[in-house]
């Protein structure tokens, strides 16, 4: 199969980026554009040493002429790029949030804007491999899942979608500061940030009705879900603690520890990046790779489901989830270009 041509809107923020490094190496396509207004007319390598040796490419202000895209732009901004991605009639992976809530009115309501494209809403696929694979395969556009939702959703759906625990949820989730972004902000300064954690957005994050909208799809029940999300001093990396109640059913089940082990192994068996481990996952056993750790765990003294999930959010949680979702619809091994293991210690 002949590579083909991509290009990546915006290439200098954190997302941005990994998709660069991914992609340089990736055996099925040829990175011949990268935009970037901080970076416009530089060599890419000057402006992220990292990639000395090995991006030849200028940042330009403008995409040139590509097959296949990425977005991966704030919110908003994100969706003004798409728009017109698709009327060029280039297919798109969006890295934002702007196409993952169908309902358009969510958007006034979580991220203070009115959409710009409402229609394209109904043409976007959610990018989670794991559920939608033969949607993302014929897409022209792809919503990638944000990274708290990735490791939240592949930790339940499991057990949502068989029906084993209650549908009142919690989420836990700790982050790491990249999480935030490479744009300047108070709260991923050094001093604030190093020696620090802290719980946010009690209220709702941005994240909750992602992850409520597809619970609530896997299972088909409407799900009461707690999500909080909190920073914790490392640069990579989500861990997610989730937490239901089972069934009464399930509870009185002698070995109901092995029954749910089983249940995650025959949901995720063919998948080549979600692993149901044996111990609770720490974010560095998947640190700078597309894999997700994910930890059932029957609390028989409580009668909950704990289910601990780990991923790198620049990776399962944004670019490598970007590039196994453009591996699909462009008819790739999905696990082109995301094979390197991750890195220890
Ligand atoms: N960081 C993560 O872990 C992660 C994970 C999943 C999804 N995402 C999503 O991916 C998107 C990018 O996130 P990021 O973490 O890469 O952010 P970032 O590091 O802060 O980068 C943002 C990018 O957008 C450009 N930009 C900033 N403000 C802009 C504006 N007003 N108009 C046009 N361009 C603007 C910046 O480039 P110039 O200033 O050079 O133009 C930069 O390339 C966001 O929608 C975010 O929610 C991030």
């Amino acid at each position: 199969m002949d590579k083909i041509k991509v290009g990546i809107v915006n290439v200098t923020g954190y997302a941005g980026i990994e998709l660069a490094r991914l992609l340089l190496k990736h055996p099925d396509v040829d990175l011949v554009s990268g935009t970037g207004r901080s970076a416009a007319g530089q060599k890419l390598a000057d402006v992220f040493p990292h990639l000395t040796g090995v991006a030849e490419l200028t940042v330009e202000s403008e995409l040139g002429n590509v097959d296949f895209a990425f977005v991966a732009m704030p919110h908003r901004e994100s969706a003004l790029e798409v728009m017109k991605l698709m009327e060029r009639g280039i297919k798109v992976v969006d890295i934002s949030a702007d196409f993952r809530l169908s309902n358009p009115d969510d958007y006034n309501e979580w991220y203070g804007f009115t959409h710009p494209s409402p229609e394209l809403l109904d043409k976007a696929v959610y990018g989670l491999p794991e559920l939608y694979r033969k949607d993302i395969a014929s897409a022209n556009l792809v919503a990638n899942p944000g990274c708290y939702p990735t490791s939240a959703i592949l930790a339940m759906a499991p057990v949502v979608k068989n029906g084993i625990v209650e549908e009142d949820i919690i989420i836990d989730s700790k982050s790491g500061v990249s999480g935030a972004g490479r744009t300047l902000a108070l709260g991923s300064h050094y001093s604030e940030a190093n020696e620090n954690t802290s719980a946010y957005a009690l209220k709702g994050h941005r994240h909750l009705p992602e992850i409520v909208q597809e619970l609530t799809y896997i299972g088909g029940e409407a799900v009461n879900v707690t999500f909080v999300p909190h920073l914790v001093p490392m640069t990579r990396g989500i861990l997610s603690t989730c937490y239901a109640s089972l069934t009464s059913e399930y509870i009185s089940h002698d070995n109901v520890q092995e029954e749910i082990t089983a249940i995650y192994r025959e949901f995720y068996k063919d998948e080549p990046f979600v692993k149901v481990v044996d111990a609770s996952p720490h974010t560095k056993n998947v640190w700078g790779s597309n894999m997700c750790h994910v930890y059932p765990f029957a609390d028989v003294r409580t009668g909950r489901l704990i289910v601990v999930s780990c991923i790198d959010n620049l990776v399962k949680g944004a670019a490598g989830q970007a590039i196994q979702n453009m591996n699909i619809m462009s008819g790739f091994a999905e696990v082109s270009g995301l094979e390197a293991p991750p890195i220890y210690p």
